[in-house]
């Protein structure tokens, strides 16, 4: 009795853990994708970011955010067929769109639950005019080395010259650990 019980509930997960895991195959490959995608974008723009820190200290490196940010999310875009780029509940260069401060939201209370920055994305397939889009979200935490520019004590001379560029700003007063923004990607579901 209590087998028959048994093989039973086994055999109902077996057929639960089956069924979705194939509908899911084409969603969790094009996610593999964004994922792989999103790091890139984060590692190149770092890397450039030190790089230009080191050889011509802040002020030189707020060029390469405005300038290198950009462009690396329109080439990662134009390489892999899918809409990349950052944004952040409080922008300096890039509002979210309804949908994406909506995911920000729910970021913020995972991070207000003990949830570091890193372990937190969100994936959602939505029905858009021309089909399934996959829409994906993927925190950015802030470090030590990003306070210089976003921080709550931002040089005077380096504030000044980040107000002149993006005169809407409204990325500083992070601290580190907290969320500064996330990786945003989209682009039709090809199944
Ligand atoms: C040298 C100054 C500087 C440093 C250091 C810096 N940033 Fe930025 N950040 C900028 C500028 C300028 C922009 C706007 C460029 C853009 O995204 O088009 C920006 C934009 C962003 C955005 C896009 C969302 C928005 O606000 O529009 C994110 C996310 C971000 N930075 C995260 C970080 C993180 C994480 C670090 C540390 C690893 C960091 N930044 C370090 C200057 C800086």
């Amino acid at each position: 009795m209590t087998r028959k019980l048994l093989g039973v509930a086994v055999a109902s997960v077996l057929t639960i853990g089956i069924v979705p895991a194939h509908a899911g195959d084409a969603v969790e490959k094009q996610l593999q994708e964004y994922r792989q995608a999103a790091q890139m974008f984060g590692k190149t723009l770092k890397g450039e970011l030190q790089a230009a820190m080191k050889s011509g200290g802040p002020t030189a490196a707020v060029e390469v955010c405005n300038e290198r940010a950009p462009e690396i999310a329109a080439d990662l875009s134009e390489e892999t067929g899918f809409t990349l780029r950052r944004t952040s509940l409080k922008p300096r260069a890039t509002e979210p769109t309804s949908w994406e401060t909506a995911v920000l939201l729910d970021f913020e209370q995972q991070r207000a639950a003990g949830t570091a920055p890193a372990d937190i994305e969100w994936h959602e397939v939505v029905e858009a005019d021309d089909g399934k889009e996959l829409r994906y979200m993927k925190a950015i935490g802030t470090e030590g080395v990003c306070l210089t520019c976003h921080g709550g004590n931002v040089d005077p001379d380096l504030l000044a010259k980040i107000e002149k560029l993006y005169p809407e700003d409204r990325a500083t007063g992070f601290e580190e650990g907290d969320i500064r923004g996330a990786f945003s990607i989209h682009a039709s579901l090809d199944n």
